[in-house]
């Protein structure tokens, strides 16, 4: 080692050094687990599905929902696309002016009951189970939820709590009223030639 290599250093200084180190590192490792674990427990999507889910919502979801899921106010037969992206996306108890969610979401399952039965809103349930997966794990990664490289499937969806994201949106300040929903901004779908200019 380098360190070996410095003759100021008398040698019997190294062991205490060494043990010292060792410690510090088995303390890294012991709360890495114990964090590595708690994650598992609370969520499990993974990177591949999210790469594809994002491609999912810019070519079936942003029409609406906006490119950034930041939502559009009167989108579709006068409903406001909400927010799937940001501070104030899931919450709780559906938010005053939607007319097609009637009940909490509790679970992501909850999110892809909704989601498979009427999304896209002008083609409900026309996506594969996986697709809309896919999609959810991209919301779940564009809303700061971190992969942990499990499937996310229905049963892995039924044990993650949304109680995290929205305990954190109620903290920073964004109840469950509505988000004002952005207006005036055009949808934007993006074609193989890029946008429109
Ligand atoms: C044609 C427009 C349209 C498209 C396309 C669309 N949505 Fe929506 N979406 C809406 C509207 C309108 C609502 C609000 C429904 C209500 O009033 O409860 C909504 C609500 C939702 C909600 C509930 C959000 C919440 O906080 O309650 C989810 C989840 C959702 N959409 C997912 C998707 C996904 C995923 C896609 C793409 C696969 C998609 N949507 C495509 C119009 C659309």
């Amino acid at each position: 080692m380098l360190i070996d290599a410095i003759p100021t250093h008398k040698p019997s200084e190294y062991p205490y050094q060494s043990h010292r180190t060792w410690r510090i590192a088995l303390a890294a490792l012991v709360v890495l687990v114990v964090q590595l674990a708690a994650l598992g427990a609370a969520r499990a999507f993974t990177a591949e599905q999210v790469d594809k889910g994002q491609e999912i919502f810019r070519l079936q979801c942003a029409r609406c929902h906006g490119p950034s899921g930041q939502g559009i106010s009167n989108i579709y037969h006068d409903m406001t696309a909400p927010p799937l992206i940001g501070a104030g996306a899931f919450p709780l108890n559906p938010r005053p002016y939607q007319k097609m969610r009637h009940f909490q979401f509790r679970t992501v399952r909850d999110i892809f009951e909704f989601a498979s039965a009427v999304m896209p809103a002008d083609q409900p349930a026309s996506l594969s189970a996986e697709d809309y997966w896919d999609v959810i794990a991209y919301l779940l990664s564009a809303n700061g939820e971190r992969v942990n490289g499990q499937m996310l499937n229905e049963d892995a969806a039924a044990q993650m709590s949304l109680a995290g994201m929205q305990e954190r949106a109620r903290a920073a300040g964004v109840s469950e009223r509505p988000l004002p929903a952005p207006a005036g901004i055009a949808p934007v779908i993006e074609g193989r030639g890029g946008p429109v200019q």
